[in-house]
């Protein structure tokens, strides 16, 4: 059967700050989303990472369908509306604009979609990111597609000898989307000399060149592109389908024991490694760190399986007390140099009034 798998989300408001959802805002989306399940609109589920909502949905409609996307949208606005009767903090965030207008691109909530013929089994994961930025995935995914370091399928299975396309959005274009296709393993520099910049390329999809089928899709959202200002970073979400010709869970899994440092955590403004935590985790410690869940599902006849925490493992557990330890050694020097971003990438303007203001108390001596 083909199936759809849209994930979408969305910061629409949370408890004591930028913390997490309230359980009336998902009982909010759920009884929203409820009526709308059908033959085409197979199943859906919800979760939480931080104060970002994200709705997983099963249909037969394929990507970018109108329909799909407004069920969604409607969601979301009904769950804000609560929000706001209930006085949570930033109620509505990320829903930038008012009218629905047939895609949920462009109007805030960060949207990732992949269609498929299921195989006879159908492993996936989703991630969901929250305080950091798309960017967020470049390494995970360069680590699991192209490294045999990390991925032994590179070595061992002759489903993933031909490699894998990586498709990398140069995400400060704001007039449409500027996108690249790059081979790996030929063109391994190439990527690499692009994701080492997460601020401005960012993964959009990889495919297998065994297949030519997805393998993975991430939401590419600016939310600052979109309002043409500061209104939270974009806390992105990916799929990724696992096994056979594609690298299995563990492997996918496997380079965020890294927690490699990402833009984001307290005001969109600083670094912070990338700690995986179980579902349903909200942030705490300056606003973070930068977290990072995956569920794990299998899809049968577009109706999704139990879910399986991927980072609920007490392995995990030791990599958490890592990414502490990360954050807190950066976090000592404040401030300075490396811990906040550069000027072109702090979400707040003040810093540079600041500097405008200082600019004129400068004197020349020669
Ligand atoms: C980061 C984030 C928070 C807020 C911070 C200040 O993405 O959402 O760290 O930036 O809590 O929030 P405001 O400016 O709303 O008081
Ligand atoms: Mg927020
Ligand atoms: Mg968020």
């Amino acid at each position: 059967m083909r199936v759809t798998l849209t994930a979408i989300k969305a910061d629409i408001g949370s408890i004591g700050g930028h913390i997490r959802p309230s359980a009336s805002l998902l009982k909010e989306v759920e009884r929203s989303l409820q009526p709308h399940l059908g033959s085409d609109f197979i199943d859906f589920r919800l979760s939480y990472t931080g104060d970002d909502i994200a709705i997983l949905m099963t249909h037969t409609h394929g990507t970018d369908n109108p329909l799909i996307h407004q069920i969604a949208w409607d969601a979301f606005k009904a769950a804000a509306d609560v929000a706001k009767k209930e006085g949570l903090y930033g109620a509505g965030q990320d829903l930038l604009k008012d009218a629905f207008s047939g895609n949920i691109r462009g109007l805030g909530p960060g949207i990732a979609e992949m269609e498929f013929e299921e195989r006879k089994s159908e492993p996936f994961l989703l991630f969901a990111a929250d305080k950091t930025d798309p960017g967020a995935f470049n390494l995970p995914l360069y680590l699991a597609f192209c490294d045999p370091m990390y991925c032994s399928g590179l070595l061992l299975s002759p489903n993933m000898f031909k490699g894998f396309k990586f498709e990398i959005m140069d995400v400060s274009y704001t007039e449409g989307d500027k996108v690249i296709a790059l081979f790996a393993p030929e063109e391994l520099y190439d990527i690499a000399a692009l994701l080492r910049d997460p601020e401005r390329y960012v993964v959009k999809a990889v495919y297998s060149r065994t297949t030519g089928e997805i393998a993975a899709v991430a939401s590419t959202t600016r939310l600052h592109n979109i309002a043409g200002k500061y209104v939270g970073k974009d806390d992105p979400i990916l799929l990724v389908r696992a096994q056979g010709s594609f690298p299995a869970t563990g492997e996918i899994l496997e380079p965020y024991a890294l927690v490699p440092y990402v833009g984001g955590f307290m005001r969109g403004s600083h670094q912070g490694p990338l700690m995986p935590v179980k579902r349903n985790s909200s942030v705490s410690f300056f606003d973070g760190p930068p977290i990072v869940s995956c569920t794990a599902y299998c899809v049968k006849d577009g109706k999704l399986s139990e879910e399986a925490d991927a980072f609920d493992h007490p392995f995990w557990d030791y990599v958490r007390e890592i990414a502490s330890k990360k954050a807190i050694e950066l976090r000592r020097q404040g401030f300075y140099g490396n811990a906040m971003l550069p000027y072109g990438e702090l979400e707040y303007g003040g810093i540079v009034e600041r500097l405008k203001a200082l600019e004129g108390k400068f004197e020349i001596r020669h």
